[in-house]
């Protein structure tokens, strides 16, 4: 069988590296993949640097679609995969999260009949001011088989009338709902020793054996509205100058771009000579893997880097107004504290009084999801 697999944002780039090392080491002789790069993401520490650390194919195809408004990047991807759809006609478009490149995905697909099939089916914030809330709705409507990775992300699914029980064959009208796991455990896992290995950020930052925080912000409603940018940032700078521990921030192109803008100019002097707050390149997979591993408590308003933390036994706090990811809310090793800088210093508070008591019981499958995958596309090529 043939899949086409769409690529396109720095997180795609690694979920996507999960299922092609499945593919590669179980399954080269039934399962051809042909990658498709929208070119989203462009700079090489958003995009190369994965698919060279993760060990992906080079794309066979790029779009070179780049950075535009909405309506321009998604339109642009959609005649750009229409095309290569066309020429070559896979059993399945697999496309991966809520990005727009994976919108772009799900609407040329689906209107020449390209079964898809979506990988992070389900997750739901609940708040369709995010462009990813409105693209993974629309994405999974049209997807003939979901990958859910956890049992909420089923739960939500059956809400919007989605059929759990459904049986082959699979269709758009009556799609596969089926749990799977995270395939982003199964790279921490595979990659944990590799990081070990291969990685020297702790040593070039001189965090060996040193407490440290790592934080990223990079959705557009905290970089883009300044108010919430600046109660961040005043957060980071009361926490790093108060514990004197280094916060170490790699910086999505996107912050680096709107934070001098955006941030008071008393703030943005003070966040510049603050020698504790490190604002750094955007890190490549293995040596975020480290950072994660190593940190003492993460500051995010990401999707991927909220479960990493806690694959890597870290609590995090979510800059956001709320999370998808909610079991790990639940567990009590996430607190959602929204752009507050109050919020930000008492849940920083809270963790640097009970880390100790935390507990990370696996809730993202057992690092298999992958193979999983691969299996059900070929069941039902
Ligand atoms: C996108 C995804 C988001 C994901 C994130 C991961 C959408 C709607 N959002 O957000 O879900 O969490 O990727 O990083 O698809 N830029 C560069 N170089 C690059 C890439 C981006 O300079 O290689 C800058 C550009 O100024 C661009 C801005 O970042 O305008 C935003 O990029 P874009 O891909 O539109 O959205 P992200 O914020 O990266």
């Amino acid at each position: 069988m043939k899949i086409v697999t769409l690529i396109g944002a720095r997180p795609q780039i690694i979920k996507a590296a999960a299922l092609s090392r499945a593919i590669r080491t179980h399954f080269a002789g039934q399962i051809k993949e042909v990658i498709v790069h929208t070119g989203q993401h462009y700079d090489n520490n958003m995009s190369q640097v994965f698919i060279d650390e993760l060990g992906i194919p080079e794309p066979d195809y790029n779009l070179n679609i780049g950075s535009a408004s909405h309506g321009v990047q998604t339109a642009g991807m959609i005649t750009g995969i229409e095309e290569i759809l066309l020429k070559e006609k896979p059993d399945f478009l697999v496309i991966y999260g809520d990005t727009n490149s994976t919108l772009a995905g799900a609407v040329a697909a689906s209107k020449i009949h390209v079964p898809i099939a979506h990988v992070e089916a389900g997750l739901r914030s609940f708040n369709k001011h995010m462009p990813e809330e409105v693209n993974r709705i629309m994405a999974d409507h049209a997807s003939t088989l979901l990958f859910s990775p956890t049992p909420t992300g089923i739960n939500n699914l059956i809400k919007e009338g989605f059929e759990k029980n459904n049986l082959p064959p699979y269709t758009p009208d009556h799609p596969g709902i089926l749990h799977c796991g995270d395939v982003m455990y199964d790279n921490s896992l595979y990659f944990e020793q590799i990081a070990r290995e291969k990685s020297d950020i702790l040593k070039r930052f001189n965090l060996e054996n040193q407490p440290f925080y790592l934080a990223t912000v990079h959705r557009d409603n905290n970089t883009d509205q300044p108010e919430r940018l600046n109660a961040i940032f005043e957060a980071f700078h009361e926490i790093t100058s108060e514990s004197k521990i280094p916060l170490v921030l790699p910086l999505h192109p996107r912050t680096a771009k709107l934070l001098e803008k955006n941030l008071h100019s008393a703030l943005y002097e003070k966040i510049s000579n603050n020698p504790f707050i490190r604002l750094v390149p955007p890190a490549s997979f293995l040596d975020m893997i480290l950072l994660e591993k190593n940190c003492q408590l993460v500051f995010t308003d990401s999707g991927g880097v909220q479960k990493e933390a806690y694959f890597f036994g870290k609590p995090a706090i979510i800059l956001r107004s709320e999370t998808e990811w909610k079991e790990i809310v639940e567990q009590g090793c996430g607190i959602v504290t929204d752009a507050f800088k109050e919020n930000i210093l008492q849940a920083a508070r809270h963790f640097k009084k009970n880390a100790a008591s935390l507990k990370f019981p696996p809730l993202f499958g057992d690092g298999n999801a992958a193979v999983f995958i691969a299996e059900t596309l070929i069941k039902n090529s």
